[in-house]
């Protein structure tokens, strides 16, 4: 594969730090000071900021979305014996948190045009063991939550959403970490709301999960060295509320440029043979990924590539195929729509900087290519 040298990145952190340097100077220089390192005055007021932007009652930082999965499902009473139902399709993060709590993680296909859980699939998928569902918020995009919710509400399980990907995105007018009983974002820093190193939360409106979640970040202390539960060292460090409390103040700025850039490909992009993200109508996509498919992806990433053009496969092989979790008894085949998104999928270069120019350069490189192969489209 020809490497020329990067020129349009596929995304741009410094630019970022450059636009914001004064407020982010200031806010690590008032944590230098303060002195607060872990936890503190600025991890409890971004708690505060970010429950309000995502209209909970609580918010709970932790040290990554990882572990605001594992602790929402224990929380949820998720254990040994339970199983709780996600996607194939996914980060593999999504997946292991769930092993973490000893349950078993249940597997459903993604509907292909959102690449999120397929609610029709679910109904099958449960099992007296069921205890909670996890879909998945892909790319910015939320699942198509009511109809999953109905299946919960029948079957009284709990529903954790994975918003990692998806601050500021909304279904049906709700923002992501609302609608189900928990959410958990993470804010590591090429997230749309990044961290300057680890980090996550989950968000609730149930103070019982709440309270249980933030003990179990701290070591499942209900008061200095007393140990109610068995916890975790799950904090989050001052430093990082203190930056993302600066960059929550940017973030709906920052998804209105991301949506702008979208929506740019999506027009230059409209005759090309690729088939650009789908915005479903129950949908305020936050693009944190701009995901198209191509019959060809490994050719068209190779041009882009030797154009300049930085892209990313998100995610080359479906959790259920990673020899990792083949203990999991799935196989090829099991879920065809997952398995040929992670054939097809190629995420080109999205971020609230990125000059229109670029943009334009891209879609060119992408057309280009088509118009070199003779493909059906997607
Ligand atoms: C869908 C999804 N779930 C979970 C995670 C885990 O978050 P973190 O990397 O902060 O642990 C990520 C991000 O990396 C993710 O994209």
């Amino acid at each position: 594969m020809n490497s020329a040298r990067i020129r349009i990145p596929l995304l741009d952190l410094r630019a970022q730090y450059h636009n914001i340097k004064p407020e982010i100077d200031q806010a690590i220089a008032g944590v230098l000071e303060s002195s607060q390192f872990v936890l503190g005055a600025e991890v409890a007021a971004f708690e505060n900021e970010f429950a309000a932007y995502c209209a909970t009652e609580g918010c709970i930082a932790l040290n990554s979305g990882t572990s605001a999965i594992h602790l929402a499902l224990l929380a949820a009473g998720v254990g040994p014996d339970d199983e709780v139902i996600t996607v194939p399709f996914t980060f593999v993060a999504s997946v292991a948190a769930v092993l973490y709590t000893g349950a078993r993680p249940v597997l459903v296909d993604v509907e292909p045009r959102s690449f999120t859980m397929d609610p029709a699939a679910l109904e099958a998928a449960i099992t007296p063991r069921t205890k909670a569902i996890l879909p998945v918020h892909l790319y910015g995009q939320s699942a198509d939550m009511d109809p999953i919710l109905e299946v919960a509400r029948r079957h009284r399980l709990v529903v954790i959403e994975d918003a990692a990907q998806a601050h500021g995105a909304k279904y049906k007018g709700l923002p992501a970490g609302s609608i189900g009983d928990m959410a958990c974002f993470s804010f590591y820093p090429g997230k749309n709301l990044g961290a300057y190193g680890e980090g996550g939360a989950v968000t609730t409106s149930n103070s019982k999960h709440e309270r249980t979640i933030r003990m179990l970040r701290d070591w499942g202390q209900d008061r200095k060295y007393h140990h109610a539960l068995r916890g975790f060292n799950y904090r989050m460090e001052g430093l990082q509320g203190a930056i993302l409390r600066v960059k929550l103040r940017h973030l709906e700025a920052w998804t209105n440029a991301r949506r702008a850039v979208t929506a740019q490909y999506n027009e230059l992009l409209r005759d090309a043979e690729v088939t650009t993200p789908q915005e479903m109508p129950w949908a305020r996509h936050v693009y944190h990924a701009y995901t198209v498919r191509s019959r060809d992806r490994d050719a068209l990433q190779a041009a882009l590539q030797a154009e300049g053009i930085q892209t990313g496969i998100h995610y080359p092989l479906p959790v259920h195929l990673q020899p990792a979790y083949a203990d999991l008894g799935y196989g090829r085949g099991d879920f065809p729509q997952a398995e040929e998104a992670a054939a097809q999928v190629l995420s080109l270069p999205v971020y609230p900087e990125l000059p229109s120019e670029s943009v334009q350069e891209v879609a060119v490189a992408v057309k280009k290519f088509s118009s070199r192969t003779v493909h059906a489209p997607v």
